[in-house]
């Protein structure tokens, strides 16, 4: 199988991310952060959930984000929903795209969402009908692909059939999430591989949590079985609140010199991500959570 030319980069630092921060970020540092990553050629930019506030308080201000950022045309701004009452914030607030989330682990499903697998995909169900109704294009999430904080070892198969029954409720792209990180290289080809006899791999997506130092090999060992979609965090943001443990996801900065590197296009500007990321990690008084990030601002300080 040989390497896509072209990879699209999905990121998810103003949600993945800030979701799980422990230092306040605004509304208007969010709007800004989302804005400087529009700038910089990305065109899919998680900005945020409809979720219950009590279960993810850094995201209560979704709405006011999506009403500040400046839209593009051309750029896409999904927002993560749990159910109708997440959509109906997501219609009010005039998205085009929302994004539902399941899980491969009965364990991680009840405490991220408290329901069953089943349940939630029954849930899914009138969330990806009207939103599909209402002209929106749908994503779907899988956790714990390759690992479970809880359960331990996760099943491909459970993986491919959660990822099926996604794809079958209209999804236009299944994201598989390595929520904890603990993913190796040839489990995540096997696990692909597996996932792709129910789904066409141009409509999968990876996303690793870097929590082990895994995510690029995982990513390469990916783009080598025929995927082309990587989900990504400006300066390595976040983790989930539901997976004690979880860093953030790999840093879109690390994904973008590696790709670059390897002649593959994505139409995203290095140094502005960069850029963004050291100015959300400022916010957070933290240096950013991405080794070509610190390389890039080592070069660029006079001696
Ligand atoms: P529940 O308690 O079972 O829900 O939570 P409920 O329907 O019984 O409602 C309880 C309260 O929440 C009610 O308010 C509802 O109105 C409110 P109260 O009467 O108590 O004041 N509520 C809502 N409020 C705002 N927006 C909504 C909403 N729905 C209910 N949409 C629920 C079930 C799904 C709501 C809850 O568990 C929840 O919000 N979970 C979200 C968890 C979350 O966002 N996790 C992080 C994202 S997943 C992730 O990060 C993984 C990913 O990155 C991939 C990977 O890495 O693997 C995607
Ligand atoms: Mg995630």
């Amino acid at each position: 199988m040989s390497l896509p030319r072209r990879v699209k980069v999905v990121e998810v630092g103003p949600r993945d991310g800030l979701q799980n921060e422990p230092e306040s970020v605004s509304t208007a540092q969010r709007t800004e952060l989302i804005d400087r990553l529009a700038d910089a050629g990305l065109k899919v930019i998680e900005s945020g959930s409809f979720v219950s506030p009590k279960w993810v308080p850094k995201m209560a201000d979704t709405a006011a984000v999506l009403a500040g950022i400046r839209r593009r045309p051309g750029v896409s701004y999904p927002v993560l929903v749990p159910n109708m009452k997440g959509l109906e914030a997501a219609l009010a607030a005039d998205v085009t795209e929302v994004a539902v989330f399941g899980a491969a682990s009965e364990t991680f499903s009840r405490k991220n969402i408290n329901c069953s697998i089943a349940e939630s995909l029954d849930r899914f169900a009138p969330v990806c009908e009207s939103a599909l109704a209402n002209g929106l294009r749908v994503r779907g999430y899988v956790s714990c692909v390759l690992g479970c904080p809880y359960e331990g070892g996760v099943e491909p198969a459970a993986v491919a059939d959660v990822s099926r029954r996604l794809l079958d409720l209209g999804c236009y792209e299944i994201s598989l999430g390595d929520t904890i990180g603990v993913g190796t290289p040839l489990l995540a080809q096997a696990m692909v591989d597996r996932v792709a006899m129910v789904v066409p791999r141009e409509r999968l997506a990876v996303h690793f949590h870097d929590t082990y130092g895994q995510a690029l090999a995982n990513i390469l060992a990916c783009l080598e079985r025929g995927i082309a979609v990587v989900d990504s965090s400006v300066a390595g943001l976040g983790g989930c609140p539901y997976a004690k443990g979880a860093t953030g996801n790999v840093a879109s900065e690390d994904v973008l010199y590696m790709l670059d590197g390897m002649g593959l296009e994505t139409g995203i500007d290095l140094p502005t991500v960069a850029s963004a990321g050291r100015y959300i990690s400022e916010i957070l008084g933290r240096p950013a959570a991405s080794r070509v990030s610190r390389a890039l601002a080592a070069r660029e300080t006079p001696k």
